[in-house]
């Protein structure tokens, strides 16, 4: 085990390093990704030893472009060939029925693969140069929170990584969207949302001219397991008329800390980890808060859930997954 994992901003250096089958932390608009080369079996499996995630969970396929589509699947539908040439690169994971060659380890034995072009310029950079496709899950322990600055990739897994075998991360800065990917899955005529994000059901339905189903069966889909994306800290998610009442009802001892729409008033005496100013904000900053009360040791973060629309309904979802309780 390497001491902590160096952080560069070397896109050659991640290059070679995914080559000989190292794992590089690498950034995406959404959040960072724990990479492995895609075609080796062995590079994939360490990335779950590095996570401690099942390994009968399958991973998304990061590509360079849409180009490389029918390189990873078979039999794409066309409303889902239209998405990805809409909206790739960018934050949307199409699972479709996998081309015979993409490896057991990463679709976990299904027969469909997740797919995406990510749009950050850095990895967009390695995507192109390695060529081929890369695994990679969000790069936090299973089930913890998922990082969005380099930073907290070291935080989160700094000693999983091996730095004598060439384990990196590669430093891109602060994730601009926050969350994690729309996934879509589409492997017939029905559209189904499996996990929303930044690009919403309404965006697909036009694009796609398709009712999408919210109905996930079948598929195993970690993230929406029911405790996932969990601080240390407890997290009490409430909608927004309810935050005063809430606050009040905890008992003086308690270390508190609230995320809470720019303009809301507080009185009591709490810790402010964020102040959102609209829902695009939210999703930016609800990790980077969610960690904060960890570092400071909070006993509860209290956290306003935002409306169901646009990607306000990804955040609800994050928090109703992290909250130990809600309180409608
Ligand atoms: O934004 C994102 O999607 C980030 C960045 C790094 O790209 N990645 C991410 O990966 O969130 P991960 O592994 O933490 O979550 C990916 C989700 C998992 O819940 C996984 O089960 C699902 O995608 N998934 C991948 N392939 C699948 C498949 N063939 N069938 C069903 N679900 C699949
Ligand atoms: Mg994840």
């Amino acid at each position: 085990m390497g001491v902590s994992a160096p952080i560069s901003s070397d896109v050659g250096a991640a290059v070679s390093a995914l080559r000989a089958g190292a794992l590089v932390a690498l950034p995406t608009e959404t959040v960072y990704g724990l990479a492995a080369d895609a075609s080796s079996a062995e590079a994939v499996a360490r990335v779950f030893a590095a996570k401690g995630r099942p390994t009968n969970h399958p991973v998304i396929v990061h590509l360079p472009s849409v180009r490389s589509l029918d390189d990873w699947a078979d039999d794409v539908p066309s409303w889902a060939r239209s998405l990805a040439e809409a909206l790739w690169p960018g934050p949307l994971t199409l699972v479709v029925p996998k081309a015979s060659t993409v490896l057991d380890a990463v679709t976990g034995g299904q027969e469909t693969v997740g797919l995406r072009v990510p749009a950050h310029p850095v990895t967009l950079q390695v995507l192109d140069q390695f060529g081929g496709g890369l695994a990679a899950p969000s790069a936090n322990r299973y089930g913890r929170v998922s990082p969005t600055t380099a930073e907290h990739v070291v935080a989160e897994m700094g000693d999983a990584l091996n730095t004598e075998r060439g384990d990196f991360v590669l430093d891109g800065g602060a994730c601009m969207v926050g969350v994690e990917s729309t996934i879509v899955g589409a492997w017939d005529e029905t559209p189904r949302l499996l996990r929303p994000g930044a690009v919403t059901a309404e965006q697909l339905t036009e694009l796609t001219g398709l009712p999408v189903s919210a109905d996930p069966s079948n598929v195993r889909v970690p993230g929406s397991t029911e405790s996932h994306y969990s601080p240390a800290s407890q997290v009490l998610a409430v909608e927004a008329h309810a935050l005063d009442g809430v606050l009040a009802s905890l008992a003086p001892s308690t270390a508190v800390g609230v995320i809470a729409p720019a303009g809301s008033d507080i009185t009591s005496s709490v810790v402010r980890l964020a102040s959102p100013t609209d829902d695009d904000d939210y999703a930016r900053q609800l990790y980077t808060a969610l960690r904060r009360g960890d570092s400071l040791s909070l006993d509860v973060v209290v956290a306003v859930l935002p409306q169901e629309a646009g990607v306000g309904r990804a955040v609800r979802d994050r928090l109703l997954r992290a909250a130990n309780s809600v309180t409608a």
